[in-house]
């Protein structure tokens, strides 16, 4: 009897060793009883074009892009982009279909299927988002298409907050939602918010923010992007003014896994469990 070749999916990025994606695609194929192969590519820095287009010519199904190829995968797949990418100008995930490469930004996607686990996608609330670079980009559309009514963007370098934020509105108006975007520095930013995301990258270089107490209202849930063994600076700084409702990245890692893992098979899989496998790896390293 013939053996069935597994389908070949990978991960890109340059570095790639530390990535968690083979694990997670195992178990999501594992649990949707899918015959697949999941590996790292280190693709060369002046060699990206090269490895997705010998890829998907081998006949790979599809790729997940990571740092530092994510907007050069934007500019492969242009012609065929989901919304969340066109907005994110970023890519994460590549696909064929019909012979044309198909690209998508699940980043976002998975941040709000995470959110939803945690209980905390509510129609009306107010969110604060910290940073404004790729990952806060990444995020804009999907939290805006949660029905939130504010989103706040706040960012060291103010100028940066207010051209996503500007980014946001017309994103806002160009989707018929009435959600209100504003944006300030880290240290002017007014209020007290329902839902907290750092998208800054301080935690990975473990800096914490200069923010004041009084952005963390007592029911507010904290929440990092970033994930490690430990909790993040921000994780640990929101914990000290009070806050009791904490969560680091590693469900948006999954969660994002997840979605991908979606487009690719039309499979939604439950992340729950990756999710508790996940932080035991992290925990015995
Ligand atoms: P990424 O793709 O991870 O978002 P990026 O585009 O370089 O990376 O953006 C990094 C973000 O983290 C920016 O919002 C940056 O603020 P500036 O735009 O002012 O540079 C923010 N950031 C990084 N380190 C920070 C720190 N120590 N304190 C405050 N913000 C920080």
């Amino acid at each position: 009897m013939a053996t069935l070749t597994p389908s070949r999916y990978a991960v890109v990025g340059h570095p790639i060793a530390h990535s968690l994606s083979p694990l997670i695609h195992q178990q999501f194929a594992k649990q949707a009883g899918i015959h697949l192969q999941y590996d790292k590519i280190c693709a060369p820095l002046d060699g990206f074009t090269h490895t997705v287009t010998d890829f998907f010519a081998q006949g790979g199904k599809g790729l997940n892009i990571t740092v530092p190829f994510k907007e050069q995968a934007y500019d492969l797949a242009r012609e065929h982009l989901g919304d969340n990418g066109r907005c994110a100008t970023a890519i994460n995930t590549l696909w064929m279909h019909n012979g044309q490469l198909h690209g998508d930004n699940t980043d976002g996607a998975g941040l709000l299927l995470d959110l939803k686990r945690l209980g905390h996608v509510n129609p009306g609330q107010r969110i604060l988002l910290l940073g404004a670079g790729g990952a806060a980009k990444g995020v804009v559309l999907p939290l805006i298409n949660s029905g939130c009514a504010q989103l706040h963007i706040a960012n060291r370098n103010p100028e940066r907050a207010k051209q996503l934020a500007t980014h946001g509105s017309n994103l806002a108006l160009s989707y018929g939602l009435d959600t209100q975007l504003s944006s300030s520095g880290l240290d002017a930013i007014p209020g007290s918010w329902d839902l907290i995301i750092n998208a800054t990258s301080a935690s990975l270089a473990g800096q914490s923010l200069a923010l004041p107490h009084h952005l963390f209202s007592p029911q507010a849930l904290a929440y990092d992007m970033m994930y490690g063994a430990q909790p993040t600076p921000f994780i640990q700084q929101a914990q000290a003014a009070g806050v009791t409702k904490l969560a680091d990245g590693l469900g948006m890692l999954v969660g994002q896994a997840a979605a991908s893992f979606s487009i690719w098979h039309g499979v939604h899989v439950n992340t729950e469990p990756v999710i508790s496998a996940l932080r035991q790896h992290l925990l015995t390293p």
